[in-house]
């Protein structure tokens, strides 16, 4: 792996001083960033929808089913015993990352979808009842909408919205219209997929403790980007996807307070997640492993071990403020183009911009941009009360990370000119 831990000095563009990471020696280590596409060089502005993978990750993934392919938990030779070593090792590497409560209160999942569902089934289905509140944003990912559609539907409960301004803020000035002794869980979004919008988690979590409501995160779009302490957030579970932020898919973290862990029931019953079982009934293994019940993602979580490793060797605060830098520099370029209008606040925001270009779909931007070897995302980004709110069917949007680079935001806007002077 190369250690691309060099910064490269601030330079200007149109006008601004950025401060970036040394791209040349990280992509380097990202074999898929050097393949063309449609005969073009990739410029890969999908991150929030996936990231790319490091070499170091791949090779380890390798290095499983290569030299350790064993089940884990169970297996009483050699090579089982390092794949156990190798998945709890992966465990103890989330926790640090995130500074969670104890290694133990870090579930794997298969993803952010699937960390927030087992909080709904094992936690909702339990705790909540008619007459009880559960308090989401208007700017939520289906995945943050839908189990507690579900969950209320089954309980009787009531699902309550805290509105959105147009530019993706959400809006909190009467706090106690929201916040009330009916309120038991407030779930929701600390960066908008959509907006890019960074939340106001510790502030939320402070209202949501003064009506002793629980507090869950979708952290799915803030883990990979920027530095997250569980603990300093406040929260109760925080969810988040290994793909997103260079590990493999099929594996994901719930993270949660070890109290409501061992309080909480199962949410699928399998093996592994037992202690004993008779034909009568059955009691549970302790927490995480009382909700990975059969054999569990092994490799992947292994290399979503070897994912953290890799962000650690460059520094989460440095792509943060990479990020940072690249978003203002799209921000400044895209809005010099007349036709685009791009949604979102100015201010504190992350790594993406979600835009629009007078009489273009977005469908139809998308695809002359692809046949430049540019990959944008361009629909409702599993978010439709966001475009309902706006009163658009879909938007574009640009997403970065660790290794993109301002000459690929020169090319999407340059792709994006094309595409005005050639449909419009
Ligand atoms: C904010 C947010 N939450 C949840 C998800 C769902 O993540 P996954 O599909 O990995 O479960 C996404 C994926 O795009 C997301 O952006």
């Amino acid at each position: 792996m190369t250690l691309a831990v060099a910064r490269m000095p601030a330079v200007s563009r149109g006008g601004n001083n950025i401060r970036l990471l040394d791209t040349d020696t990280i992509r380097k280590d990202f074999p898929l960033l050097s393949r063309k596409v449609r005969g073009k060089p990739l410029t890969y502005l999908d991150n929030a929808a996936t990231s790319q993978k490091p070499q170091a990750v791949i090779n380890k993934i390798t290095e499983f089913y290569q030299q350790y392919n064993a089940n884990v938990h169970r297996a009483i030779y050699a090579i089982g015993e390092q794949a156990t070593l190798e998945y709890e090792s992966a465990r103890e590497k989330v926790a640090r990352f995130i500074n969670a409560w104890d290694t133990n209160s870090v579930v794997f999942t298969k993803g952010t979808t699937e960390s927030i569902n087992l909080v709904a089934y094992s936690w909702g289905r339990h705790n909540l009842g008619p007459g009880d509140e559960i308090l989401i944003t208007e700017m939520e990912h289906h995945s943050n909408i839908i189990p507690w559609q579900l969950a209320a539907r089954a309980t009787g409960a009531t699902l309550r919205y805290i509105p959105i301004r147009q530019n993706g803020t959400l809006t909190l000035d009467d706090p106690g219209e929201y916040f009330t002794d009916k309120t038991k869980l407030v779930a929701l979004i600390h960066q908008s997929n959509v907006f890019g919008t960074i939340n106001p988690v510790r502030e939320i979590a402070r209202l949501a403790k003064d009506v002793n409501a629980l507090v869950l995160v979708d952290a799915a779009q803030s883990v990979p980007h920027s530095p997250v302490d569980v603990r300093a957030l406040g929260c109760d579970f925080l969810a988040f996807s290994g793909h997103k932020m260079l590990g493999p898919s099929g594996v994901g973290v719930l993270c949660a307070r070890p109290e409501l862990l061992a309080a909480m029931e199962p949410f699928m019953g399998g093996g592994e997640m037992i202690n004993s079982v008779t034909m009568e009934e059955s009691t549970w293994n302790e927490p995480p492993w009382k909700f990975e019940a059969g054999t569990p993602n092994i490799a992947q979580a292994i290399g979503l071990g070897a994912a953290i490793d890799y962000l650690e060797t460059i520094s989460i605060d440095a792509i943060e403020e990479h990020e940072r830098a690249l978003t203002q520099y799209a921000l400044d370029t895209l809005s010099a183009i007349p036709e685009v209008t791009i949604y979102g606040s100015e201010v504190n925001r992350g790594g993406l911009v979600s835009f629009n270009v007078e009489n273009v779909h977005p469908h139809d931007l998308a695809q002359i941009l692809d046949q430049k070897g540019i990959a944008i995302r361009a629909g409702h980004h599993c978010a439709q009360p966001i475009m309902q709110k706006l009163d658009v069917p879909a938007t574009a949007r640009a997403s970065f990370y660790l290794y993109n680079t301002p000459a690929e935001i020169d090319v999407l806007c340059d792709g994006i000119m094309e595409s005005i002077n050639f449909l419009t």
